[in-house]
């Protein structure tokens, strides 16, 4: 019996394309127990390494096999606190707006009339297979080229046809596509080679093209069948513009959505993630850095740590003799996501149950949060979150210093992504992950990117504002700054960031 006979028994739904001959590549499961009952890889296989499998491919030959599609719906916030504004000009027809990230994907089905998000479909990016990571993922389209491509261009593609099913219209009205994304993932949908974005000096080949002046905007254009994509053969796939390197299309997209171009004043645009940007304005002045802050906030590298689904502590504060907590979907905690971490270390500095250094008192290797379920956070489980943390001061303080502005000097802080969402500004402050701007001039505003590409596919004019805008903006490579360092290794301790 193949995974995917035993998928229908159990009644799990696992997408096909091929009729399960080996040829779609789209039902890739994650065996989780038992992979060594089952029958030996196939040549259609050779794409993928454990624990991956291709359904209809791989047979259980007996014992008991645990599995799960690749297609899993976390908790993913696709909601933005940004104004809708009309479309310019009204047109006829559907448009599709797209976040497209490396471990989670909004797409957006947009009626271009009104300007307004008719359907919206939030799912895991289902490259997983080649890596949780964007230097994984590079490394692993290097191997098995046009994979990674195939496979994000399936999941659209499945994503469309519910669309265009729940709303009762045909794919030839959907006339337009704006793809928002970092660097890698952007290029990665667009069959684009993404190996020069993995080695030194981390520029695509996009942006190499447009520095040698050989293109005009490092934003992109396809008709939708070359990119075999769900909709009008004719429509027009726009790839946002990137800024830099590892600065992509969801950053642009994010300054799109807060309209950076017309905003006054000192203005500055973190977008969270496990590569944070940061896009400063200063008297008139634009810069960027990214910096790599790896998954530590988002589960990775930490025994308890875990992305922000059901059974995730969200918020903690120490009572004085044990910890209060919440938990994602009031059930039993499993583990702590991003919000819970940044809470748990401003509480423990805060009643001195840890120096800025990550000691706990006593000198303990671990601090128990919840006894009767054995979750801790161990003296490695901190330092790894330093480390993160210390890759977010770099972003932020070096972009101030370069513009010469202090914290105190920034008008408004627009905080961007998931995780930052959810996260308490205070907590966030005292132990430095984020620059002491005054809280009331912090707006969080959610999911920005696709709000951005939502403006973008609305409205031509503030396409060339965008690509007019990322040209002015000044790139920050952080490495190479002489300060790096010594910046790295002070934002390694839990206390407020320096001015
Ligand atoms: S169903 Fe197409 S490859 Fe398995």
């Amino acid at each position: 019996m193949t995974l995917f006979d035993l998928a229908d028994r159990r009644g799990v739904r696992v997408p096909t394309s091929c009729d399960r001959k080996g040829t779609c590549h789209e039902c890739v499961v994650e065996v989780q127990e038992g992979s060594g009952d089952l029958t030996p890889r196939t040549p259609a296989e050779s794409f993928l390494r454990d624990p991956y499998r291709l359904a209809c491919q791989a047979r259980a030959a007996a014992g008991e096999v645990r599995f799960a599609p690749l297609s899993r719906k976390p908790r993913i916030l696709t909601g933005s606190t940004i104004a809708e504004t009309g479309p310019d000009p009204p047109r006829p027809g559907y448009g599709a707006a797209m976040d497209l990230g490396t471990t989670t994907v909004v797409l957006e089905v947009v009626a271009l009339e009104s300007g307004r998000a008719v359907y919206q479909a939030s799912f895991e990016n289902p490259q997983r297979f080649g890596g949780s990571d964007i230097m994984n993922r590079i490394s692993y389209d290097g191997k098995c080229p046009g994979e990674l491509h195939k496979a994000a261009i399936g999941a659209v593609n499945r994503e469309l046809k519910q669309a265009c099913a729940a709303l009762s219209i045909d794919r030839h009205e959907i006339g337009e596509m704006v793809v928002a994304g970092n660097s890698t993932m952007r290029d990665l949908f667009f069959g684009l080679d993404v190996q020069p974005i993995g080695q030194r000096p981390y520029k695509s080949v996009v942006e190499e093209e447009y520095r040698a002046g050989k293109r005009a905007t490092t934003a992109l254009l396809e008709p939708a069948h070359r990119l075999g994509l769900w909709m009008h053969p004719k429509a027009e796939v726009y790839g946002a513009p990137l800024i830099a390197s590892h600065v992509g299309a969801d950053t642009t997209a994010c300054l799109a959505a807060i309209g950076m171009e017309s905003l006054a004043g000192t203005v500055m645009l973190v977008d969270v993630g496990t590569n944070t940007e940061v896009v400063l304005k200063h008297e008139g002045r634009l810069y960027a850095a990214s910096c790599p802050a790896g998954p530590a906030f988002e589960g990775g590298h930490v025994k308890y740590g875990m992305p922000g689904v059901e059974g995730a502590i969200e918020s903690l504060r120490w009572n004085g003799a044990g910890w209060d907590f919440t938990v994602i979907g009031g059930a039993a905690p499993e583990g702590i996501c991003g919000s819970g971490l940044i809470d748990l270390l401003a509480e423990l500095r805060r009643h001195n149950l840890m120096t800025p250094m990550g000691v706990f008192g006593g000198r303990a290797r671990e601090v128990t949060i919840v006894p009767d379920r054995g979750i801790t956070l161990s003296r490695e489980d901190a330092s790894n979150l330093a480390q993160a943390k210390a890759a977010n001061v770099c972003g932020q303080q070096i972009v101030m210093r370069h513009a010469g502005v202090a914290a105190s000097g920034i008008g408004r802080l627009y905080l961007a992504g998931a995780f930052a969402n959810y996260i308490g500004v205070r907590n966030a402050i005292e132990i430095g992950f984020l620059a002491p701007v005054p809280e009331e001039r912090i707006v969080k505003v959610g999911n920005a990117a696709v709000a951005g590409a939502r403006r973008l596919l609305c409205s031509r004019p503030n396409r060339a504002a965008l690509e007019q805008l990322v040209k002015k903006v000044e790139h920050i490579e952080l490495e190479t700054t002489p300060d790096f360092f010594d910046v790295f290794v002070e934002g390694c301790q839990f206390k407020p960031m320096t001015e």
